[in-house]
């Protein structure tokens, strides 16, 4: 759908990845959060009508109300979680525009944050009060056994399947994924998305954080030809051509023009165009390939009108899947590497797309992006941004 009115998304920022165990580990999930939020409260001023976050995993309790807390939002700055599995923080980036067209407010502090690091385990309760069973771990669905809710290595091995796609196409892309990450590092194309952190360090002191830990700059093909797979025996999905479980955060505020002018914000980007799809839960991979499509023919545009493209790799399996059915040219499309190199933090990735979006654009001059992923249980969602 186009929206009514263009809205601003100013200071987009994000934090470095970390891997699972690593270098973000020690955060708590509303730290990490709030290490994404105060930089962007911070060097706007803004105070905010509401803060809206993504997340997955961490948030029993409202993490977007702990986060903002720990960032120092006044205490009577509201603040709300949001759900929506892989695009958590890009609807949270569509409920702010949706509340800006109503007239429901001028400025939003949006984000999203997750550790994979810090994610709970669930166990099932006895249903008999004062009953006794050994510990079963509780199973989070994302849809009905008969709607199909393979786990996600499986989905990305069907789609495998479905479109003929061989290991070695997974790992080339993966490799790729790898050299243009640690390329956008070296050249310092990544330097105004991620916000440096100072973490304690080991031995006393603080450590700065700035690079991102899931990029591995001497991946070679022999390397990624060699690891087993991981989801099934005879499987072609491997940890080298998935996305890994990752720690990070991502924050901006999302703005009327209005506000803009009275706060003397530059937007990095305006957001002109939002689309949510739905489809059977075990093809979510696929969302994108149906979400792209539907929201350019909303805006009346063809992908020749749009210069950059951001689509998640969830895993290598799953974005050749799209590409089979929705072809992106391979020079637009994740200019500076995607989730397979510079991992995929679910509630964060969002944000964390339009981040690495609206950088590639200003280097390249480009005026039109689209974001896009594909959403556990079986949805898509793509947003269309543009720049003067
Ligand atoms: C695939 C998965 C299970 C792998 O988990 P893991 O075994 O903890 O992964 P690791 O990063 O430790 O990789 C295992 C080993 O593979 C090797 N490896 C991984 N990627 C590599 C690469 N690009 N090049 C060379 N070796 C690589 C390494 O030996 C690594 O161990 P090391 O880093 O200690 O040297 C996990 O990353 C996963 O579940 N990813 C998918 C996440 C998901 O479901 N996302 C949702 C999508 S919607």
């Amino acid at each position: 759908m186009k929206l009514r009115e263009p809205v601003a998304l100013v200071h987009l920022r994000r934090t470095p990845m970390g891997k699972l165990g690593g270098q973000l580990a020690a955060l708590e999930p509303y730290e990490l959060l709030a290490r994404a939020l105060a930089p962007v409260a911070l060097a706007t001023g803004v105070r905010p009508d509401d803060v809206l976050v993504g997340n997955v995993r961490n948030s029993i309790g409202n993490i977007a109300r702990v986060g903002a807390l720990a960032a120092g939002l006044p205490e009577t700055v509201p603040a709300t979680t949001i759900d929506r599995q892989c695009a958590s923080s890009l609807e949270a980036v569509a409920v702010a525009a949706a509340r800006l067209n109503a007239g429901l407010g001028e400025a939003f502090l949006v984000g999203g944050v997750e550790s994979a690091s810090r994610c709970p385990w669930l166990f099932e309760k006895t249903t008999r009060p004062f009953a006794y069973q050994e510990p079963r771990p509780y199973r989070v669905r994302l849809a009905t056994d008969e709607a199909g809710d393979p786990p996600m290595g499986e989905i990305a091995e069907l789609l495998a399947d479905e479109f003929a796609i061989t290991r070695e196409a997974m790992d080339a892309f993966a490799a790729e994924s790898h050299r243009r990450a640690a390329a956008a590092h070296g050249s310092g194309a990544l330097a105004e998305e991620i916000v440096t952190l100072e973490l304690p360090g080991r031995k006393g002191g603080t450590t700065r954080v700035d690079r991102d830990e899931t990029v591995r700059t001497d991946t070679s093909a022999e390397q990624l030809a060699a690891l087993r797979p991981v989801f099934r025996r005879d499987g072609r999905v491997t940890a080298g051509n998935s996305s890994p479980l990752s720690d990070g955060a991502a924050a901006c505020v999302v703005a009327s023009r209005a506000a803009c002018e009275r706060h003397g914000w530059t937007p990095d980007a305006w957001l002109t165009g939002i689309t949510t799809v739905a489809l059977a839960p075990p093809r979510m991979g696929m969302g994108p390939a149906l979400a792209i499509p539907r929201l350019l023919e909303a805006c009346g545009l063809a992908l020749d009108d749009v210069d950059l493209v951001e689509i998640n790799e969830a895993f290598a399996a799953q974005i050749l899947a799209v590409l089979s059915e929705y072809p992106v040219p391979s020079g637009r499309l994740n200019v500076h590497g995607g989730a397979v190199a510079l991992g995929h933090p679910f509630g964060a990735t969002g944000v964390r797309l339009l981040a690495t979006l609206t950088g590639a654009m200003k280097r390249r001059g480009a005026r039109r992006g689209v974001a896009s992923l594909c959403i556990g249980g079986g949805q898509g969602m793509a947003v269309l941004i543009e720049r003067t």
